[in-house]
């Protein structure tokens, strides 16, 4: 790896990257300087090899309470919000399409970029204590790394409204029944279950999961025709891989693959 990290904490384990927000006092606020972070770190994790798939969660009580409110509030007079949201939202889409799966880990707090960058990941899942909401509109803003767009495409435009428009917190159970959150798990034991889903996923082939993720990501904008022929073209581009020679084989076989990503 490069330059060391200053707000991120990076643990690689049995082919899972565990990337930790570490800057607990400000309740894992994302400043400017967090988010290049971000930015940087899923660059490397994605050429990456030996990391299979990555997990992402905040130190502390919070997964990340929201963009960094001293720093909007004097953005205005440095980049401007509209170019502040850009950023942002630029790295956020680079999660969504990243090649290699990523779970949020959501231990308490996931308010505005913290529910976005939540929503940028894969597969959320939370602890009882997580808190979910994006604020904004408290601030006199809206959501500006993607809440207005990929919420009301997850739950539903009413369920979505209710968030955006209140400006209020809901708890981790509501969420789940929002279909905002996957599962619950008491806090202790919400690194380990999402460390042995992202295992899960991490032994199957790598082209697999990069043409999966890039089939669901890309296709929820297109219609069903576009979004199926797309599915087919992911489909053709695996059967010409060795991993998909390998799978099958095996299966004929009856013994576990061995994926090599070619
Ligand atoms: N930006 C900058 N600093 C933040 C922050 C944010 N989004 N969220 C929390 N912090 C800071 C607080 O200013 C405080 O710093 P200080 O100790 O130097 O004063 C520290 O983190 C702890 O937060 P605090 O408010 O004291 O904790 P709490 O338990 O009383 O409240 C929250 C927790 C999450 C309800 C509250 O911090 C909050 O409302 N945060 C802002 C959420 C938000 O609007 N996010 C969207 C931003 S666009």
């Amino acid at each position: 790896m490069s330059a060391p990290y200053e707000f991120l904490k990076l643990e690689i384990a049995d082919r899972i990257a565990t990337v930790l927000i570490d800057r607990p006092d400000k309740l894992n606020a994302l400043n400017g300087k967090v988010i290049a972070e971000l930015d940087r770190m899923f660059t490397e994790l994605s050429a990456r090899t030996q990391v299979g798939a990555i997990v992402l969660s905040g130190a502390g009580r919070a997964f990340v309470a929201g963009a960094d409110i001293a720093e909007i509030a004097t953005a205005s007079e440095g980049p401007g919000l509209q170019d502040l949201s850009a950023f942002g939202s630029r790295v956020f889409t680079r999660i969504e399409r990243l090649n290699k799966p990523v779970i949020a880990a959501v231990n308490g707090f996931a308010l505005g970029g913290g529910l976005e960058l939540a929503l940028a990941s894969h597969v959320r899942l939370a602890s009882e204590s997580a808190k979910f909401g994006l604020p904004e509109v408290k601030l006199g803003l809206i959501p500006g790394y993607g809440g207005t767009q990929r919420l009301p495409r997850l739950i539903g435009r009413g369920r979505a409204l209710q968030l955006v428009l209140t400006g209020g917190m809901i708890d981790a159970a509501t969420a789940a029944t929002f279909g905002l959150v996957n599962a619950v798990y008491p806090a202790e034991v919400l690194l380990d279950v999402a460390r042995s889903m992202a295992k899960e996923m991490a032994q199957q082939g790598p082209l697999a999961l990069a043409h999966a993720i890039a089939a669901v990501t890309a296709g929820a904008d297109l219609s069903l025709d576009d979004a199926l022929a797309l599915e087919s073209k992911h489909f053709g581009e695996l059967g010409r891989s060795a991993d998909m020679r390998e799978g099958t084989r095996a299966f004929l076989e009856k013994r576990p693959p061995t994926f090599r990503g070619e």
